[in-house]
């Protein structure tokens, strides 16, 4: 650590615990005129209460309270440069200078473009969309418009997006998930449309024969699945599971589609598929691709992607939105070496293992899985999990007063057990984490 990390780290040990006073007020004003004072059901769950922030910077936030926030959120993952990186906000400036929006393309987005097919194995073309959700669903849609078919393939505890067709079996629990080979198909809210989910099927995944035994019949149109489990909880693929998938579709003539929302551009510069050495027909990305706009795509074989000339559909005022493609560009441009990934690994490995040490000398049993640069942290697993069903052993009514020690800490993690790390997570920013981890850790045990 260094003299200014030394500084700050006692300055912090002084502070109190940190309040929430003002952002809890500020919500429940909110509320008036927003339903639970927030825009995404996502941002309800969250300890204490919803946060109302007024900037970011780098690894931190600052919220309404004057609290600043070591920040593992990450606006739910998108931020790999950090918040508010200077070459982002330079080209976005610049951009705002010819305009916000054409309805015509701008050669910016094939600029953009190109270089994304460089990046990612599996992008011979690709397709803008304004969030990943609809990546997922121009995907599902190029799937059964290439083969004919209807079927679509999804895993338990897989999240694909919120739209009635896929949010499906993504939180099953042992009441209402059915035998483990065959899990029963539950929607993930209320008001979802069950003929929209008609044709999909819930499979377990990790479970390589199931899969082949299905795919045999001939009738599925895609597989659609996270290529690392990353939502739920970190699992990832089992030895040869996803080469084995890769074979099974080919032989089955089934589009075989990464959602690469969360892996894309944050665990190696050509997402899950470059790490695992597995590509897919089609993968959906967003998140990291832009540093925090609203920027998504759906990339692969460019037979696929020409569907969308020959027939298929997709449309959205916003596709390519100019601004948001300055920021891309920017973005792309300072991930495409690897070298921003590659030197977020060390950090992410050492508050891995300092979390998993500070647990264990509190006595409480955690798993601590997934990639240095997005990982989990299981209360009440003492192996990383394999499959979708260990996770439901989790201990979350701890995870979640642990995540609330930490905020009082002024460390900001997500409650499901995800951690996100940028760029801007420093050795100084690590150690004042893990000293924070060592007191929570203590509190909760
Ligand atoms: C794997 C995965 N797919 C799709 C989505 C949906 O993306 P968006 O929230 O941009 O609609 C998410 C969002 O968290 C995700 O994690």
């Amino acid at each position: 650590m260094d003299d200014g990390a030394a500084a700050e780290r006692a300055n912090r040990e002084q502070l109190p615990l940190a309040s929430f006073e003002e952002s809890r007020r500020a919500i429940e004003a909110a509320s008036r005129f927003m339903p639970g004072g927030v825009s995404s059901n996502f941002r309800l769950g969250m300890v204490p209460h919803p946060l109302v922030m007024e900037r970011s910077d780098g690894p931190y936030l600052f919220d309404v309270d004057g609290n600043r926030l070591i920040d593992y959120y990450l606006g739910m993952g998108p931020m790999i440069l950090g918040h508010n990186p200077p070459a982002i906000r330079q080209a976005v400036i610049a951009q705002l200078e010819r305009g916000l929006l054409y309805g015509a393309q701008s050669r910016l987005e094939a600029e953009v473009a190109e270089l994304f097919c460089a990046m990612v194995p599996c992008a011979e073309k690709l397709r803008f969309t304004s969030s990943g959700s609809e990546a997922v669903q121009a995907a599902l849609r190029l799937a059964r418009a290439a083969t004919g078919r209807r079927v679509i393939i999804k895993f338990e505890g897989h999240y694909h997006g919120w739209f009635d067709n896929i949010l499906l079996s993504v939180a099953a629990t042992p009441a209402n998930g059915g035998d483990a080979a065959h899990p029963n198909r539950n929607p993930g809210s209320a008001g979802q449309d069950e003929t929209a989910w008609g044709s999909v099927e819930v499979l377990t995944w990790n479970d390589l024969p199931g899969l082949q035994a299905r795919l045999a019949v001939g009738d599925v149109a895609g597989v659609i699945m996270e290529s690392a489990m990353c939502n739920a909880g970190a699992i990832l693929p089992g030895a040869g599971y996803l080469q084995g998938v890769r074979e099974a579709c080919t032989k089955a003539g089934t589009v075989l589609i990464f959602d690469e929302v969360v892996t894309g551009f944050r665990v190696a510069p050509g997402g899950a598929q470059q790490v695992f050495g597995v590509t897919p027909d089609l993968a959906t990305f967003g998140k990291c691709l832009a540093n925090g706009f609203p920027v998504a795509a759906v990339a692969g074989r460019a037979d696929l992607l020409d569907c969308f000339v020959s027939g298929a559909v997709h449309g959205g005022t916003y596709n390519a939105q100019p601004v948001a493609m300055a920021a891309t560009l920017a973005t792309l441009r300072e991930l495409a070496d690897g070298k921003v990934i590659a030197a977020i690994a060390p950090h992410g490995k050492r508050l891995m293992e300092g979390i998993a040490s500070h647990l264990k000398e509190a006595g409480i049993t955690a798993s601590v899985a997934g990639f240095p640069q997005i990982f989990h942290v299981a209360f009440g697993l003492s192996q990383p999990a394999t499959h979708y069903r260990d996770l439901l052993e989790m201990d979350r009514a701890r995870y979640i007063r642990f995540c609330g020690e930490l905020l009082k800490r002024r460390v900001r993690i997500l409650e499901r057990g995800a951690w996100f790390l940028s760029a801007a997570h420093d050795a100084g920013v690590i150690d004042e984490t893990l000293a924070a981890v060592a007191d929570a850790a203590q509190v909760v045990a």
